[in-house]
C-alpha cells in the first residue's frame, strides 16, 4: 500500500514519459486529496502524509485527477468554491462564479444602505451574487430568480446554508416583480456568441449551455433584460449588468434607448470593461 506523501509525490511530480497517467497543477492534486480525504491541507502535506493511502482513497483520488486533467471544473469535482468569502455549494447545475463577479457586488455597495431597500438579482444561478448582497446589506430585502429551476435548488441550499434570508422564485428576468418597485437590479446573464468555440472548450463545456450562450451576437439575454428592468426600478435606482469585455458599446446603446442616464462601464481586476450600470431617473 503506497504512503499519501508517495502518492503526492508521483501525482505532482514531472511526467517520466510522454504517455504516463493524466495531470493537474500541483494545488489541484492538494485540493482533490482534501476533499478525497476529508483533511486540511496542512494535516494532508504534514505528519499525515506518511499514513498508508488506503486503495480505495487512492482510486477515488486518481479518478479526480484524471476527470480535472480533461478539463472539468474544480469546483464542480470538490462541489464548492467560494465567491466573496462565502462558500457555495456548486453542482453541474449552476454556473461556477467568477472572481471578475465580484465587481457587480462592489459596484452595488456603493449604493446607499438603506433599510428595506429592494434588490434584485437577475439570473442568479448559484446565488452568489444575491447571498454577497444579503450578507454585506443585512436591512435590504433581496430577492433572485433563475429560469432554471435547477439552479434555484441550488441557490435555496445555498441560502439555507449560510443562513441569509433571499426571496428566490422561478421565472424569467422581471417577469414576477411590480413596475417600479426595485432599487437595484443586478445581473450576470448569458453574454457569449453561440458560436464562439470556447463554449466547447475545457471548463465551459461541463457549464450549463443555458448560463452562457447569449444567441448570435451575445446580447440576446442583456437585450431582453435591459427594458425589464428599466420598467422595475424606481426613481433613482440603478442597473448594473455584467457582459463580455467587447460588449461595452452595445450595452450602453441598450441602457440609454431603455431611457437609463448616468451610464458607465467599470473595469474587471484585468482592466477589461465588464460590468455597465445605470440610472432609472423617473
Ligand atoms: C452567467 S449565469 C450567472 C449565474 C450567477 N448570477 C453567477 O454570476 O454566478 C446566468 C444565469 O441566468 C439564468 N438565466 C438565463 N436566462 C434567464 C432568463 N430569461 N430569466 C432568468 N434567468 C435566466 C441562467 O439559468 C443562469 O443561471
Amino acid at each position: 500500500m503506497t504512503t499519501v506523501r508517495a502518492f503526492l509525490a508521483h501525482a505532482t511530480g514531472r511526467p517520466s514519459e510522454a504517455s504516463g497517467p493524466p495531470r493537474c497543477p500541483a494545488r489541484e492534486v492538494w485540493t482533490l486529496g482534501c476533499h478525497v480525504l476529508q483533511r486540511p491541507l496542512a494535516r494532508l502535506l504534514a505528519a499525515d502524509a506518511n499514513e498508508p493511502l488506503n486503495p480505495a482513497d487512492e482510486a477515488r483520488w486518481r479518478a479526480l485527477i484524471a476527470r480535472r486533467a480533461q478539463g472539468e471544473p474544480l469546483a464542480y469535482l470538490v462541489g464548492h468554491t467560494e465567491f466573496w468569502s462565502l462558500t457555495l455549494t456548486v453542482t453541474p447545475d449552476v454556473l461556477v462564479p467568477r472572481p471578475e463577479t465580484e465587481i457587480l457586488v462592489e459596484q452595488a455597495l456603493g449604493m446607499p444602505a438603506i433599510d428595506g431597500a429592494c434588490y434584485l438579482d437577475a439570473g442568479t444561478g448559484s446565488g452568489a451574487v444575491a447571498l454577497a448582497l444579503k450578507k454585506e446589506r443585512p436591512q435590504a430585502l433581496v430577492a433572485a430568480c433563475d429560469r432554471s429551476p435547477a439552479a434555484l435548488a441550488v441557490a435555496r441550499a445555498n441560502a439555507a446554508a449560510l443562513g441569509l434570508d433571499v426571496a428566490f422564485w422561478n421565472g424569467s428576468w422581471t417577469e414576477a416583480i411590480a413596475a417600479r418597485s426595485c432599487d437595484l437590479v443586478v445581473s450576470n446573464p448569458p453574454y457569449v456568441e453561440s458560436t464562439d468555440p470556447c463554449l466547447d472548450d475545457d471548463g465551459l463545456r461541463y457549464e450549463p449551455r443555458g448560463a452562457l450562450d447569449g444567441g448570435a451576437d451575445g446580447l440576446r439575454a442583456i437585450a431582453a433584460l435591459i427594458p425589464a428592468a428599466a420598467r422595475v426600478l424606481r426613481p433613482g435606482g440603478r442597473l448594473l449588468i455584467e457582459h463580455g469585455a467587447e460588449q461595452g458599446g452595445p450595452v450602453r446603446s441598450l441602457f440609454e434607448r431603455a431611457g437609463l442616464a448616468d451610464i458607465a462601464t467599470h473595469p474587471d481586476y484585468a482592466g477589461h470593461p465588464r460590468v455597465t450600470g445605470g440610472l432609472w431617473h423617473g
